[in-house]
């Protein structure tokens, strides 16, 4: 029977394709995994209370954009963390940030652009599900490096005109994974300034904006409202997740225009699937509580700490600036990841698992990203037998 022939470039998703490279290997030591960015601090005390008193919210169907309380508590959190007024109709809860990055590609990607087949930017490398979103909606990916030379960010604004002009959606994510780059108030300022000038959207990835080092990142919703920038121009995806250590709850949101969310929220109507009233309860709490993110994000800057004394005579070393991962240089990505596990039993994963080669040239051939995600004991034999076996 014929598949489909849109997904037939797609590799092989990264933990999968890592499941091939070294489980025919023995490990050298004890395992220990810093693959996948899965937090691993405690999740808030609240969340089972909480479940518990609200059970028989199981017994109906919610409501797909989220309850009045929910999105009232995120548009206060909105208010908190980036002094931005955004009523409850500029809001739609999400099951995680994945399935809405993916999702908002569909609900908001045009069939063309000046006429043309659109473009869909992103970055290179960059969490998985932008390109697949493009593919999904027949737009051509174009994958633009963000490597130490443009400082870990895409410099969209050096692409052709032509192509500028086809872009209908551009991705960006700040903090980055895996790189840890945070992108600054002028770059977010330039970019929606670039969007307004070639008309897209900007698709702001900020699931990590909680886990910073030494200030909370800019948030585009931020620099939009200082710049008086169009509505429209902004869709930005906040999760719990990474901030509240709940990657189990699935629980996000997307803010965005009044039209674009229009669009997101019929399509939801359509195809989504809500989030079970009861882990909307545990969210609402969620995003009502700071206490529980200070906590865990001083978990996160002392393992900043950690790499940097760890990692102090490698030339060149930054820990990063946001998120949990470390994006180590190596000769050859896939050639250290295996000799690392054979050797010692670190799990880490290959760069190139995250890029793709274009023009020529894959940005994360020379690199491996580790997570920062296991408590600090074990971090730090983690991290001590990586340099050891790699940088010794
Ligand atoms: C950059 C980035 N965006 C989005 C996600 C998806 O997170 P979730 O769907 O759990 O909100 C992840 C998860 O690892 C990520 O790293």
């Amino acid at each position: 029977m014929a598949l489909p022939e849109r997904f037939s470039n797609l590799p092989e998703y990264a933990f999968p394709r890592l499941r091939k490279l070294l489980d025919a290997h023995a490990p050298g030591g004890e395992p220990i995994a810093m693959t996948i960015g899965e937090p691993r601090h405690a999740m808030p005390d609240f969340v089972g209370p909480i479940l518990a008193a609200n059970l028989s919210g199981f017994a109906v169907y919610p409501p797909n954009d989220g309850t009045p309380e929910l999105l009232s508590a995120i548009s206060a959190w909105i208010a908190r963390r980036y002094a931005v007024a955004l009523p409850e109709d500029r809001l739609m809860v999400l099951n995680g940030t994945r399935e809405g990055l993916f999702n908002a590609a569909i609900a908001l990607c045009p069939e063309a652009k000046s006429g043309q087949r659109p473009v869909i930017l992103m970055p290179n490398p960059f969490y998985q599900v932008y390109a697949v979103a493009a593919l999904t909606v027949g737009a051509e990916p174009v994958y633009v490096p963000a490597t130490a030379a443009t400082g870990h960010l895409p410099d969209y604004g050096s692409l052709p005109k032509d192509i500028l002009d086809r872009v209908a959606l551009a991705y960006i994510c700040s903090p980055a994974n895996p790189q840890g780059a945070v992108a600054s108030a002028d770059y977010l300022s330039d970019l929606l300034a670039l969007s307004e000038k070639h008309d897209f959207k900007v698709l702001a990835d900020e699931c990590y904006s909680e886990s910073w080092r030494n200030a909370p990142p800019p948030g585009l919703l931020q620099v939009a409202a200082a710049q008086g920038a169009d509505p429209e121009r902004a869709v930005v995806f906040h999760s719990l997740s990474k901030r509240s250590n709940l990657p189990g709850l699935r629980s996000g949101f997307v803010a965005a225009g009044p039209e674009s969310m229009l669009r997101l929220r019929q399509l939801r109507a359509f195809a989504g699937a809500p989030l079970p009233l009861p882990l909307q309860k545990v969210a609402q709490a969620c995003w009502q509580d700071e206490a529980h993110v200070t906590s865990s994000r001083a978990l996160y800057q002392a393992k900043f700490m950690q790499a940097d004394r760890i990692f102090e005579s490698l030339q060149g070393f930054q820990a990063p600036q946001g998120g949990f991962f470390l994006w180590l240089p190596v000769d050859d990505g896939e050639a250290a990841t295996l000799k690392l596990w054979h050797e010692t039993g670190v799990r880490v994963l290959p760069g190139a698992y995250l890029s793709r080669d274009a023009g020529g040239q894959n940005p994360g051939k020379g690199y491996i990203r580790v997570a920062l995600v296991a408590p600090a004991e074990e971090t730090q034999r983690g991290l001590t037998q990586l340099r050891d076996c790699l940088y010794g």
